[in-house]
């Protein structure tokens, strides 16, 4: 069977990764994964059901049954609809804490390949380029400064009528950058073979157009819809 070709693309929080996967899993028309609604899932899950995030072994046991559902755009821990709370700064926060659990990404890791399907998947992550898929046709490394990225999760939680401020969001997101570069499992660094770019001065059209040229270069043989 031939590879299902796929997409990786990583990058620290707020660097406009996930509207960028959309775009291109849209104009692809392939699968899409966003891994770390699972680390959010896992960390959200941990909390509700009274475990303590320094627990490690019990956290990692409930990364190995969490009873999520992916609906109609929605998303699903047992009954309940967290799609909303999974996306609080608490949430991605929180995240950040068990992903830094090694026992944790061995129990997600099965898991995200599965998620690589034909036609082809888009995988937004951490480490999608560098442990989930090393073999990933496309390696794109998707970065902004801190106060670029602060100011588009500021507009993008304020649009989602959340209440935050600015600078909390600055320290937040630098706080959460140290966690993910310098955890000892699977740290937040490009691949060697990634394509870095740097959108801090960039709109999305252009991130985007960006992205497709470099799955045409490689992929000359995928359709990009244009
Ligand atoms: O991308 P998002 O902000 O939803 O990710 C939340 C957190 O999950 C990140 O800060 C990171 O610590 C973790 N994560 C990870 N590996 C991934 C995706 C997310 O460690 N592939």
């Amino acid at each position: 069977m031939p590879e299902i070709p796929i997409l990786a693309i990583d990058g620290p929080s707020g660097s406009g990764k996930g509207t960028v996967a959309a775009r291109v899993a849209d104009a692809l028309g392939w699968h899409i994964l966003d891994s770390g609604a699972l680390y959010r899932l896992v960390g959200l899950a941990a909390l509700k059901s009274g475990v303590n995030l320094n627990d490690h072994a019990a956290v990692a046991e409930i990364a190995r049954h969490l009873p999520v559902r992916f609906e109609s755009g929605k998303v699903f821990l047992g009954d309940e609809d967290v799609s909303l709370e999974i996306r609080t700064e608490t949430a991605g926060n929180n995240a950040s804490k068990v992903a830094a659990i090694p026992e944790v990404r061995a129990a997600l890791l099965e898991w995200q390949r599965s998620y690589a399907r034909p036609p082809g998947l888009v995988a937004d992550g951490r480490d999608m380029g560098t442990v989930v898929f090393p073999q990933a046709a496309v390696k794109i490394f998707l970065d902004a400064s801190a106060e670029e990225r602060a100011r588009r999760r500021y507009k993008q939680l304020k649009d989602k009528g959340m209440d935050v401020n600015l600078p909390g969001l600055i320290a937040e997101i630098e706080e959460r950058d140290r966690r993910d570069r310098n955890r000892k499992v699977a740290p937040l660094v490009p691949a060697d073979d990634a394509l870095v770019i740097d959108s801090t001065s960039m709109n999305i059209d252009e991130v985007v157009d960006l992205v497709l040229q470099a799955v045409r270069k490689a992929l000359p043989d995928v359709g990009t819809g244009e």
